[in-house]
């Protein structure tokens, strides 16, 4: 049986047109005017509406483990809540502990999402240590497993964290691999030395979290992580990319030729530091690495991906409750756990005030939020556009749509919202994943375990990664 998409207005990365969309058996089949369907086809009017690539979600934390406690999205509540917002696929990290076979976090990660997902997804793996089987692992990891994107942490010192030396091994082994490195580039040893000199001081609120990692300890891990990837001559992601200072560097490495690449996440389009200063606890809401930051840093990242310089929105959802889980740090800011919530709210947000304010274009959104994603992690172009013989992963969204955002009408597991408040006017009407709807009229009618394990391929070494995927695509579909 087929869905036939009628009267919206079809979005991808560089075109805008009315036009009907057939999918059947899982794939778009046919685009064009005044489509019929075909016996048995279900119709989905979109009249009014546009129709976008399903978002893809490239930097998520679900069912985590993280600072002594495990974060409250499954990957069956989160990939709802996700799915409810236009989010049709997620690459969700798995994070071993440290020592731990990198082949046991994975297997432990597929028993996480396997029977909960509702939409498909794939795993980035972080490498945490290099102990002597890591080497090997990596390698099975690539060919026999189709992981092909690694994260490394320069943060969380003696927990998550690794040393330069390591980055530089990971960095030349995932090259070798055709595989992409990213980066959580933050100056370890200088959060370390201000966290200790803050506490002794008795300082201890959730204010001094943003002051114990300033944008410089940024923009010097930025730097860093893209010096080293110049020295193992291969290609770098950064993410959570959110301050001037961590922009000048990619901006200047792209300046010369250099494949680098940067993420940036709404909270940091949209929030800033000021937020600390809320009454009491409050501020631990926004306990996050890195941190809000200024209004002007806000501005720049807007600039930064009118003009290319930032490739990907993604959301960092990593959420905790208030109560009972940041309030493990409430006598010390070094205790809250890290991150927020965030994974239904990206494309009513991004919408709102990135499209409807002038700052980016339509093309640039679906860009930004599900082309180039796919491009660079290697699911491109089976995902990431509307093309025949591309999955059928699809969004029906309305821009006349609008509400506001509370944590009580939210579909994440979590007792808080970022965006508590925030007006929205655009929403996902209807989800489609591989030709099924998920989400009809803004309510979730998908099944938990739809979701496939997305493998992927690694791509010829000292290629740019965004044109390679252009490449591929010719032979793919
Ligand atoms: O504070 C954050 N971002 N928590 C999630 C882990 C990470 O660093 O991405
Ligand atoms: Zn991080
Ligand atoms: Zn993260």
């Amino acid at each position: 049986v087929g869905v036939l998409i009628k009267n919206g207005e079809v979005v991808t990365a560089t075109d805008r047109y009315h036009a009907d969309v057939r999918v059947a058996d899982g794939v778009i089949v046919a685009i064009g005017r005044d489509l019929k369907p075909e016996p048995f086809d279900r119709v989905v009017d979109a009249s009014g509406c546009f129709v976008f690539p399903g978002a893809i979600d490239v930097h998520t934390h679900l069912d985590m483990p993280f600072m002594g406690a495990t974060n409250k999205d499954d990957f069956r509540t989160g990939t709802i809540a996700a799915a409810l917002g236009g989010t049709t696929g997620v690459i969700d990290f798995v994070i071993p502990e440290k020592g731990q076979p990198l082949l046991e976090a994975l297997d432990l990660w597929h028993a996480k999402a396997r029977g909960k997902a509702v939409f498909d997804y794939a795993f980035h793996m972080a490498v945490t240590h290099m102990g002597p089987t890591v080497k090997d692992e990596l390698h099975r990891l690539v060919h026999d497993h189709g992981i092909t994107s690694f994260k490394t942490f320069m943060a969380y010192k003696g927990a998550l964290g690794i040393d330069d030396g390591e980055l530089l091994d990971v960095m030349l082994q995932t090259r070798d691999l055709g595989a992409l490195v990213t980066v959580h580039a933050e100056n370890p040893e200088v959060i370390d030395r201000l966290t200790r000199r803050f506490l002794a001081e008795g300082k201890t609120h959730p204010k001094y979290h943003p002051l114990s990692r300033p944008s410089g300890v940024e923009g010097e891990g930025t730097h860093r992580a893209i010096a080293l990837s110049g020295v193992a001559d291969t290609s770098v992601y950064i993410v959570h990319l959110t301050c001037r200072e961590a922009l000048s560097e990619v901006v200047r490495a792209r300046g010369d030729f250099r494949d680098v690449m940067a993420e940036t996440c709404p909270q940091y389009l949209l929030l800033d530091d000021s937020l600390y200063d809320g009454p009491g606890f409050e501020g631990a809401k926004y306990v996050m690495s890195p941190p809000l930051r200024s209004k002007a840093d806000q501005e720049a990242l807007w600039h930064a991906l009118e003009h290319g310089f930032i490739q990907t929105i993604a959301t960092d959802h990593c959420p905790f409750d208030f109560e009972g889980q940041k309030t493990m740090g409430t006598n010390d800011f070094s205790k809250i756990p890290n991150g927020a919530p965030g994974i239904e709210d990206r494309l009513k947000l991004i919408y709102t005030y990135g499209v409807r304010e002038g700052r980016i274009s339509l093309n640039k959104f679906v860009e930004v939020m599900a082309t180039n994603p796919a491009k660079i992690f290697g699911l491109y172009p089976r995902k990431g556009t509307i093309a025949i013989g591309a999955d059928a992963d699809l969004v029906v969204f309305d821009p006349t749509h609008s509400g506001v955002i509370t944590a009580r009408e939210s579909h994440h597991n979590v007792d808080y919202s970022l965006f508590e408040g925030w007006r929205y006017q655009g929403a996902a009407a209807q989800v489609l994943v591989r030709g099924e709807l998920i989400v009809e009229d803004g309510q979730f009618v998908g099944e938990p375990g739809f979701g496939r394990y997305l493998k992927r391929a690694p791509m010829p070494r000292g290629q740019k990664r965004m044109l390679m995927a252009e490449a591929q695509a010719h032979t793919h579909l």
